[in-house]
């Protein structure tokens, strides 16, 4: 069953705590924080002070995804603040293998993201030392955007490496998730659903938000078994 990481970039910042509260109660599985420095993507968002505010009331894992040049200044900054998987983008990393050693040894588990234009393929050479890959399936800087289906591929490149490797590695889908997106991206190999909008925005609230994504992907496994 594909889990699911509420992302609090759609989240009412005022009422935060509040918010990813509910999220949890409501059975995530992981949040998501979204970092943005303005120069890797074009948006600014939050820093190591709202990691560790959640980390205080977080009972699930935290999965910091950054979206900044430069990641290796501030590994150490968010496993500090209660980082649980650290993910930097390949874009942003010109040594990759070391900054995935740096995520490791600073105790949390290491992630890479990809654009979408980037192939699964440039990831070959590190697979074995990632828990998480994280498929980016918008241009990454802003919630709210459409999905792009044509990363299903991408996704199922990744499975199949992920399955030869015999590591036990997440594939996460980041961007665009909703009711009808998250059965194509189960279907594809995903383990982990990345929703923003469609939990913290939906009309009645975040559990059934939650409730609405787990319902169409148990709706789409049953009529795949058909
Ligand atoms: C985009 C972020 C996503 C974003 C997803 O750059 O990485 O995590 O919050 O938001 P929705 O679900 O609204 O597309
Ligand atoms: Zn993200």
């Amino acid at each position: 069953m594909i889990k699911i990481a509420p992302s609090i970039l759609a989240a009412d910042f005022a009422r935060l705590g509040e918010q990813v509260t509910q999220a949890q109660d409501a059975g995530a599985d992981l949040i998501h924080i979204d970092i943005m420095d303005g120069r890797f993507v074009p948006n600014i968002t939050m820093g190591p002070a709202i990691v560790e505010a959640l980390a205080t009331l977080a009972t699930i894992p935290l999965d910091v995804h950054l979206m900044i040049v430069e990641p290796d200044r501030f590994v150490q900054r968010f496993a500090d603040s209660g980082a649980d998987f650290i993910t930097v983008h390949l874009e942003a990393c010109p040594h990759l293998h070391r900054v995935l050693d740096q995520i490791s040894d600073a105790g949390c588990r290491p992630g890479v993201a990809l654009n979408p234009h980037t192939t699964a393929s440039a990831l070959r050479e590190v697979i074995g030392m990632v828990r998480i890959v994280n498929v980016m399936t918008v241009n990454p800087g802003f919630g709210g955007q459409r999905f792009i289906s044509g990363m299903s591929g991408k996704i199922s490149e990744l499975r199949a490496m992920v399955e030869s490797s015999g590591s036990e590695i997440e594939i996460e889908v980041d961007g665009g998730i909703n009711a009808e997106t998250i059965s194509i991206a189960e279907d594809a190999g995903a383990t982990i659903a990345i929703a923003g909008t469609c939990v913290f925005r939906h009309e009645k609230g975040i559990a059934a938000g939650i409730e609405e994504l787990r319902r169409a992907a148990a709706l789409a496994r049953k009529n795949d078994r058909r």
